[in-house]
């Protein structure tokens, strides 16, 4: 009989995951416009793979275990774009529940929106509505779109809502303004990823990102591939988040 020489197990490094995944990732999706000018095609070619690119980062979040996926995919700033350009997301948006809701449904993903709704025309608020309730009972991975988003709007609308609520001032505090947010019920971000190369948070999930961990990659969006997550969430795993304690205190 061949005795085994005594060699390691071989050790797959593409399937590695860090110990600790994050379970809430929120990513701000930039740099459609400029992977499509580097390639001489339309920005809207950009966002149609920033799109196909988006389908692959869920099916990474399902495979690495993070719970909640939290995406900005149109600001309340976006709306000074041009006319031709706002179409196309919005079309998007559209197009990803006409065609992508059935299969979501079916692997189980949650489906929320996130920001002001009565921006948007009846008929695409009805979409998001009926992809709300088609889905809320899935647990796989809850997926927020931060659509007609800002989180400075969203602070403002919580607070409006706080005075017609009459809260008495004595009464709120950082977990009464959390439930006012839209993001009431769910674990602020523990990581918050940017592509693109850009260093700002462009008004995203401005009160619940306070102890988020951040990381920045020059990757535009459509080329941020599963790998580019694995990476991200390594470096996550390697940080320290202190919360305004000493190292000793967390230890
Ligand atoms: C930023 O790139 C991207 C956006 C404003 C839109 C993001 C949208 C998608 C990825 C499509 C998925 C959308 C939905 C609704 C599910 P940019 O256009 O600002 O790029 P640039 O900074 O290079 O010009």
């Amino acid at each position: 009989m061949v005795s085994t020489p005594n060699v390691p197990e071989r050790v797959d490094k593409t399937d590695a995951l860090p110990p600790n995944i994050p379970k809430h990732v929120a990513i701000i999706m930039d740099g459609n416009g400029r992977w499509a000018k580097a390639r001489g095609l339309p920005r809207s070619e950009g966002h149609r793979q920033g799109t196909e690119n988006l389908r692959r980062i869920l099916r990474a979040c399902v495979e690495f275990g993070v719970e909640i996926l939290t995406i900005y995919a149109f600001s309340t700033e976006n709306w000074k774009r041009p006319p031709t350009e706002v179409r196309v997301l919005l079309r998007i948006l559209q197009r990803v529940i006409d065609t992508e809701l059935d299969e979501l449904d079916e692997e189980g993903v949650q489906l929320r929106h996130i920001g002001k709704l009565d921006g948007l025309s009846p008929f695409l608020q009805q979409k998001i509505i009926h992809a709300r309730e088609r889905t809320k009972n899935n647990d796989r991975l809850i997926v927020n779109v931060a659509f007609n988003y800002g989180g400075r709007a969203e602070i403002v609308d919580a607070v409006q809502r706080i005075v017609k609520d009459r809260v008495a001032p004595e009464d709120i505090d950082e977990d009464l303004i959390s439930h006012y947010l839209y993001t009431a019920d769910l674990p602020d971000p523990d990581l918050i990823i940017r592509t693109s190369g850009e260093l700002r948070i462009s008004n995203f999930l401005t009160w619940q990102g306070s102890y988020s961990e951040y990381y920045f990659t020059n990757t535009f969006w459509p080329d941020f591939d599963k790998e580019e997550l694995r990476k991200a969430l390594f470096e996550y795993s390697n940080r320290k988040r202190r919360y305004g304690m000493t190292d000793e205190q967390i230890e």
